[in-house]
């Protein structure tokens, strides 16, 4: 077996919505404001108990599902997420045994917005290597908890969910290549503080800080630079791909790459509209929505692309 490929996709998305209107009750913004500059217009926000093991045990469930396996076919679960339910133990090991399985290699990555498509590469690795036949890949986050609900520049941007995918090893492609970077000069445009209150400053609150102006233009160049790095590496061009699956941040960010691209919208999958950036979360949400209304078939050509906080940022090809 040469090569991993998606088995199954699943999701979960909190039960509680929250509007453009909603929020312009809060703070000083309107609806024509959000949804001219960002896409959005309504995210969902957890509650307490949907935390990012609860979410994305649920996104999981529906993967196995889809994939017609059960908890104890897995070997791995991989979770990417930024929110934890806790410090330790890992949001998978959490996951885990919400699933009633012991005995498999559990553990998380934090690498933001970016997170999937890291966790995809990995699991893409593990699989090729010979070393795991099934591995849990989930993407979650609960953004929302960090949100500073009080600054109007930010608080519009962001909801909750879990996306999830089970890889499977297979002779025939699947991830044709992924595509990882970083660049930690960056570390000032998009963070949150230490979320260790012995280590905090005072005045510091651990929400998300953020330079939008600059995480856009950096978002701009980054993507388009590693989607073509991505088309490249497989001999492929632009009118190779059937399914275009960004990061949902913003609507502007999606489609001035899609012009780069010259892809026309149709091919794009985007739910940032109804989902606002969930960030590890955002690309598997968008995969799951598409496949489960019957856009995406077997055997078309994806193309996925994320960029988070570090900067960190990643493309994967793949064949469905
Ligand atoms: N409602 C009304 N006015 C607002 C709001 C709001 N919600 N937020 C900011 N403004 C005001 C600002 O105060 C500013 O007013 P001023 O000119 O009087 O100072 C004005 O709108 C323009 O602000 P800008 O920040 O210049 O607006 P911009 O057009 O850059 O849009 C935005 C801001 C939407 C954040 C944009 O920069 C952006 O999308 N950047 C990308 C950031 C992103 O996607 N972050 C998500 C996380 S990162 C990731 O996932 C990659």
């Amino acid at each position: 077996m040469k090569y991993s490929r998606i088995a199954g996709t699943g999701s979960y998305l909190p039960k509680k919505v929250v509007t453009n209107e909603e929020l312009a009750q809060k703070v000083d913004t309107t609806d024509e404001w959000i949804v001219s500059r960002t896409g959005i217009s309504s995210r969902h926000v957890s509650s307490p108990e949907e935390t990012s093991s609860y979410m994305g045990y649920h996104a999981g469930l529906h993967a196995l599902e889809a994939a017609g396996l059960s908890a104890n076919d897995l070997d791995m679960i991989i979770v990417a997420t930024t929110t934890p339910d806790k410090g330790l133990p890992n949001t998978a090991c959490l996951l885990q045994e919400r699933l009633g399985i012991t005995n498999i290699p559990a553990f998380d990555i934090t690498v933001a917005c970016a997170g999937f498509v890291y966790a995809l590469s990995v699991a893409d690795q593990y699989i090729r290597g010979g070393m795991m036949k099934t591995i849990l890949v989930v993407g979650v986050d609960v953004l929302t908890a960090v949100t500073n609900w009080d600054d109007r520049s930010t608080c519009v941007l962001f909801g909750d969910g879990a996306g999830a995918i089970i890889l499977q090893a297979d002779d025939k492609p699947g991830i044709l290549s992924t595509h990882l970077h970083a660049d930690g000069r960056q570390k000032d445009s998009l963070y949150i503080p230490t979320w260790l209150p012995g280590q905090r400053k005072e005045e510091e609150l651990s929400y998300i800080h953020m330079d939008g102006r600059e995480v856009f233009r950096f978002a701009v160049k980054a993507l388009g630079q590693v989607v073509e790095e991505a088309l490249a590496a497989n001999h492929m061009s632009q009118t190779d791909i059937d399914w275009f699956i960004p990061h949902q941040a913003n609507l502007r960010i999606i489609t001035a790459l899609a012009e780069k691209l010259k892809l026309s919208l149709d091919k794009v999958v985007i739910t940032v509209d109804r989902h606002a950036n969930t960030s590890a979360a955002s690309v598997p949400l968008a995969l799951d929505e598409a496949v489960r209304d019957g856009r995406i078939q077997r055997g078309q050509t994806l193309l996925l692309e994320a960029i988070g906080g570090g900067f960190v940022w990643g493309a994967a090809l793949i064949i469905y």
